[in-house]
């Protein structure tokens, strides 16, 4: 870190990592991008010019490591590749910002799990925080408070949806660890409770889902205190990105909607709802969430400590609940 500035290098140049990268270089006080890794070189430079930033730039994590100091990484690359970049950031003492999931199996979670506490043992902070930025989405943040403040009663049910537009490779797993996970995960958050129990109902699949992978499924879940969970995951829905959250409360029911917009309907009053375009995919409902969730972040690189961030412990907790029907 110069002069109080923090020196951030990206994993991936993806539609996450050009987010994240665009986020910290337009929103974020106090950190740029020194450094981008990412295999299609291509991409990168087109991603650097579009965003107007110059940086050394790497074909791996590790190559970005060797060639320039830095204060923290955010992982964006895919999936598959969580488990090792992570393991490499722990090794070397990195900071590190990964992307949802933790990793693909419990199996590695585990074995991360382990790592991370042991390095919470040698430098007494956590190195891994994972994006699971629901957390700092403006309208699911006045809902955790809402639920907190007791305002409607305890909190009976909850349906929610997180439906993609595309996912033309995606396989029926990882509509759990990719997609469902974010429920599993907001869920958790949202009422500061476990998961008890997790089943998934698999019907008819859509047209435009790969071949033999099953699109939609719905899950049916309950949490440890009582609170029933039905939530649908769509990763090719064709007509829009939608993520809804509805909770019924024992006095009135709360929306998130579409768009992030929060309904609340009580004493046989519904507030009027205006018409809105769908988006293509996540960045512009939750942009704000992205931000938030940056800002956090660097605010631990200078040795604040944060209760909202995801945790490699809550990475684990996911998946371990996605494993009972794994
Ligand atoms: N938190 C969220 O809201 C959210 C939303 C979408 C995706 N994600 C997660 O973000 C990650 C990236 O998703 P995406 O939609 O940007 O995918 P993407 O396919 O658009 O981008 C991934 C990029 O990573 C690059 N890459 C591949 N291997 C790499 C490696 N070893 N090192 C560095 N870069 C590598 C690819 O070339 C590609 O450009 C995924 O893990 C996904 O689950 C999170």
């Amino acid at each position: 870190m110069t002069d109080n500035n923090l020196r951030i290098g990206v994993v991936g140049a993806g539609v996450m990592g050009s987010g994240h990268l665009e986020y910290l270089t337009q929103d974020v006080p106090g950190a740029t991008v020194v450094a981008l890794a990412e295999p299609n070189e291509s991409l990168r430079q087109s991603v650097l010019e579009k965003f107007d930033v110059t940086c050394e730039s790497f074909d791996t994590l590790e190559e970005m490591l060797d060639g320039v100091e830095l204060d923290g990484v955010v992982i964006a690359s895919p999936d598959r590749f969580h488990a090792e970049s992570i393991k490499v950031c722990l090794s070397r003492g990195i900071p590190a910002l990964c992307e949802k999931p933790l990793a693909q199996t419990l199996e590695d979670a585990e074995e991360l799990s382990a790592l991370a506490q042991q390095s919470l043992k040698d430098v007494g902070r956590p190195l891994i925080h994972l994006g699971f930025m629901r957390r700092f989405d403006p309208p699911f943040v006045e809902v955790k408070k809402l639920i907190e403040s007791g305002e409607l009663g305890e909190v009976l049910y909850i349906n929610a949806s997180t439906r993609n537009v595309a996912s033309p490779h995606i396989k029926s797993e990882e509509l759990l660890t990719n997609i469902a996970i974010h429920e599993v995960d907001t869920l958790r958050w949202l009422l500061s409770d476990e998961w008890s129990d997790l089943t998934v109902l698999a019907g008819r699949s859509a047209s435009a889902a790969p071949e033999g992978t099953q699109d939609p499924i719905v899950l049916t879940g309950r949490m440890s205190q009582g609170v029933v969970i039905v939530a649908d995951i769509f990763a090719n829905n064709s007509y829009g990105y939608d993520v809804r959250c509805e909770l019924t409360f024992e006095h009135g029911v709360v929306r998130v909607g579409i768009w992030g917009d929060i309904t609340v309907v009580r004493n046989h009053e519904h507030p009027a709802h205006p018409a809105f375009e769908l988006g293509e995919n996540w960045i512009a409902r939750f942009r704000q969430a992205y931000v938030n969730e940056l800002v956090e972040w660097t605010g631990t690189l200078r040795g604040t400590a944060s209760e909202s961030l995801a945790t490699v412990e809550d990475g684990r907790r996911a998946l371990e609940v996605l494993d009972w029907v794994l």
